[in-house]
C-alpha cells in the first residue's frame, strides 16, 4: 500500500483527443479469475489481470491463506488449494480500499473451518458490511463487526467460518454482484444446493467464470421474473486459462472524455461489453453520443469490442432507474457528461451511490457546484442542468475538488477538468491506483 499522504494533482483545457489505446484488465474478472483459480485443484494462467491496489489485494490475502501466485512476463500462475483447502492466515488481511476483496473473501472463509479478521482504509471501514453478514451467518458462519453508531456492521471485522456449512436460499434484498458473489463462493465449499434469487439482474461475471471452471450452477427465470442460481457444492474446479478483457468501467472516463472535448477521435480496444456493464454506453447513445462497437468478439464467456468515440453534442436525458445496476459505477462520470450537455438530465433509483467508495451523489454534487454547474441533490438521485458544451467554471480560478479517496470521484473530475475555463485540482489523484493504473499518463497521451 502506498504513503496515506494526499497528492493533488491538476487538470487543463486540452486539445481534441485522438488515438488507439487500451485500459487495464476487468476489475470485477480480475477479482474472480485469482479466487476461483486459487480454489481450482492444480494451476491456472491469466493474462490482463488488473494490477491495481484492489486486485492485488485480493491476491495478497489469497496467498496468505496457501494458494501460491506469482507473476512472469505478462502471466499470473496461481497454483489452486482446492476447493476446501484454504489455511488459516496468520495475520489480519489488509483489504485496503477494495469493498469487492472484502465481501466476497469474507464469503469464501465462510464455510471454510478457518477464521481472519479484515482490516480495510478510512473508506472501507466506514461501508456497511451487514448485507454480506447476514447470509453468510445463516450459513452458520459466525462474523463478530465493530457497529458504528448509526447500527451498521462495519470493519474491523472477524468471520469464523464453518465446514461443513448449511445450503441456503436467499432472495437478494439489494441489488449487489457483490452480496450474489460471496454467497456463490460460500456455496462452493458446502454440501448440496444454495440458490440465490435476484430480483434485478446485477454483472454476472461469477455465474459465467464458475461454469467455465466446471461447476455445477444452472441460471432459471422464476414466476415472477427473477433469475434463480443454483450451485451444487463440494465442487471440484478445474483449473483454467484466463483472458481478461479491459475494464468498461475504466473506459468509461475516456469515453465521456472524447465525447465531451470538441474534435475528439478515439478506438478503445479490447473492452468488455458484457449487458450487465454497458448501461453508460446506452445511456451516452441516447444522449447522442457517437459511440459504436467495432469487432465485437466473445473472449472466455464474455462478449469484448472495440469502442470508437466521437466528439459529439449532447442533451440531457431522463435516465430511467431499472438501467442502474448495469452501470452502478458509471453515474459519476455520467454526471460530467450531464454537466457538459443540453438541457436537464434526471437520475433516480441511485441510493446504492451513497454506499460506494464514498457517498457519490453527494461528493459529486459538491464538487460539480464548485464549477457552477446548477444541480439538485434528491435522496436517490441528481437532477443536472446541462452548460450546452459550455466549458464549466465556478467562481473560483482554480477550483480544488475533494476527492474522498474514492477513485471514480477523482477520474470523473480529472475527466471533466478537460473542460473547464482555467483547470481544476482534484485534492488527491493517488486512489485512482485501486483501478486504473496509468490514468494520468494515459489522458495525457490522448491530448497530445
Ligand atoms: C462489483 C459490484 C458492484 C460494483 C463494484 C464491483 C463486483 O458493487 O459497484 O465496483 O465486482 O461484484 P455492488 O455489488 O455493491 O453493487
Amino acid at each position: 500500500m502506498t504513503s496515506n499522504t494526499p497528492q493533488p494533482a491538476t487538470f487543463k483545457p486540452s486539445g481534441a483527443l485522438s488515438g488507439k489505446i487500451s485500459v487495464p484488465g476487468d476489475k470485477s474478472i480480475s477479482h474472480r479469475a485469482l479466487i476461483f483459480s486459487a480454489l481450482a485443484v492444480g494451476k491456472s494462467r491469466i493474462t490482463g489481470l488488473l494490477e491495481g491496489e484492489d486486485v492485488l489485494a485480493t491476491a495478497d490475502a489469497l496467498r496468505a491463506m496457501g494458494a501460491r501466485i506469482e507473476k512472469k512476463d505478462d502471466v499470473w500462475t496461481v497454483h489452486g488449494v482446492g476447493v476446501g483447502g484454504l489455511m488459516q492466515p496468520d495475520a489480519a488481511l489488509e483489504m485496503g480500499n477494495s469493498g469487492t476483496s472484502t465481501r466476497l473473501l469474507m464469503g469464501l472463509i465462510a464455510s471454510h473451518a478457518i477464521s481472519a479478521t479484515f482490516i480495510g482504509d478510512a473508506s472501507l471501514t466506514k461501508r456497511p458490511m451487514g448485507r454480506v453478514i447476514e447470509p453468510l451467518s445463516q450459513m452458520g458462519a459466525d462474523i463478530r463487526a465493530r457497529e458504528t453508531s448509526d447500527h451498521k456492521a462495519c470493519l474491523p471485522l472477524t468471520v469464523r467460518g464453518i465446514c461443513p456449512a448449511i445450503p441456503i436460499e436467499y432472495r437478494l434484498p439489494v441489488a449487489s454482484a457483490q452480496v450474489k458473489s460471496a454467497i456463490l463462493l460460500a456455496s462452493l465449499n458446502t454440501p448440496g444446493i444454495t440458490r440465490i434469487i435476484e430480483p434485478v439482474l446485477t454483472r454476472d461475471h461469477s455465474e459465467t467464470m464458475l461454469k467455465g471452471f466446471g461447476a455445477q450452477i444452472s441460471v432459471t427465470t422464476d414466476a415472477d421474473g427473477s433469475r434463480v442460481i443454483s450451485l451444487t457444492g463440494e465442487a471440484e474446479l478445474q483449473p483454467q486459462k484466463i483472458k481478461v478483457p479491459g475494464d468498461p468501467s475504466s473506459a468509461a472516463f475516456l469515453v465521456v472524455a472524447a465525447l465531451i472535448v470538441p474534435g475528439s477521435d478515439i478506438l478503445i480496444e479490447n473492452v468488455g461489453i458484457n449487458p450487465t456493464r454497458s448501461g453508460l454506453f446506452e445511456v451516452l447513445q441516447n444522449m447522442g453520443g457517437d459511440i459504436s462497437f467495432k469487432k465485437q468478439r466473445t473472449v472466455g464467456g464474455e462478449p469484448v469490442a472495440d469502442i470508437h468515440v466521437k466528439h459529439s453534442p449532447l442533451t440531457g436525458i431522463d435516465v430511467p432507474a431499472h438501467i442502474a445496476p448495469s452501470m452502478i459505477d458509471e453515474f459519476p462520470v455520467l454526471f460530467i457528461a450531464a454537466a457538459l450537455a443540453s438541457g436537464e438530465t434526471t437520475t433516480r433509483g441511485l441510493h446504492e451511490l451513497r454506499v460506494k467508495e464514498s457517498d457519490r451523489l453527494s461528493q459529486m454534487a459538491k464538487g460539480l457546484e464548485l464549477l457552477g454547474v446548477k444541480l439538485t441533490e434528491k435522496d436517490d438521485g441528481l437532477v443536472i442542468e446541462g452548460s450546452g458544451g459550455k466549458p464549466l467554471s465556478g467562481g473560483r480560478a482554480k477550483p480544488v475538488i475533494e476527492t474522498a479517496l474514492d477513485h471514480r470521484i477523482a477520474m470523473s473530475f480529472a475527466v471533466a477538468g478537460l473542460v473547464t475555463k482555467g483547470g481544476l485540482t482534484i485534492d488527491d489523484i493517488k486512489p485512482v491506483e485501486t483501478s486504473f493504473p496509468g490514468f494520468d499518463t494515459l489522458m495525457k497521451q490522448l491530448a497530445s
